[in-house]
């Protein structure tokens, strides 16, 4: 009997894993220019429809009105992260689930993302209530420890033998 192995390379873990970091670091930057821009209420704010997720009950924001693009732009930012955050953790848990602390880590950097998402939504609908806005800030500095800390250990992930196929003789 012999069992033939191939390299499962973890390029593609590495471009996301890094884009999910870099991605998350650009949409902390964009959240903290929507409240020093004081910006936070232009899609509108207090519960309902037309607050989140729409911007003052549209699809797109009024393009005229800066304040509505810098709101609308962390909204739609949110949509790249999560795009990173989600391509990490299936391809950790369809093709590198040996990884212990990558799918543990990657698992819970969008879990954290979700629940931001969430908060998200009710710093508008309460109308920036400020102890909902500082968890927000609060949450949002533990996602990006997470899709940091899960970076560093995908770069110090090796290519992996995986068998491919074992022949009886
Ligand atoms: C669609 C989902 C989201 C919505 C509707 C949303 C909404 C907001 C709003 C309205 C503010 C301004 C708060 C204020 O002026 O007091 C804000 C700030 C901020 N957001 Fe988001 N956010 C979302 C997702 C995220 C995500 C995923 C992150 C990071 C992982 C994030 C990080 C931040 C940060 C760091 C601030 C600045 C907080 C501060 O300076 O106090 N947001 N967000």
């Amino acid at each position: 009997m012999s069992i033939q192995y191939r390299e499962l390379g973890t390029g593609l873990l590495k471009v996301l894993a890094y884009a999910s970091a870099v991605s998350t670091y650009l949409l902390i930057l964009i959240g903290g220019y929507v409240t020093t821009s004081n910006s936070g209420t232009a899609c509108g704010s207090g519960p309902g429809f037309d607050s989140w997720p729409s911007c003052n009950g549209a699809l797109f924001p009024n393009l005229s009105n800066p304040a509505q693009v810098i709101e609308y732009s962390h909204r739609v930012f949110t949509l790249v992260v999560a795009f990173f955050v989600i391509g990490t953790v299936l391809l950790t848990w369809t093709r590198h689930r040996s990884a212990k602390n990558v799918v543990l880590f990657s698992s819970a950097s969008l879990v954290g993302l979700f629940a931001q998402v969430i908060l998200g939504m009710v710093t508008v609908t309460s109308d920036l209530n400020p102890v909902v806005s500082a968890a927000h800030l609060g949450l949002a500095s533990a996602v990006f420890a997470l899709v940091v800390v899960n970076a560093v250990m995908v770069w110090n992930l090796r290519s992996v033998p995986v068998e491919v196929s074992t022949i009886v003789m």
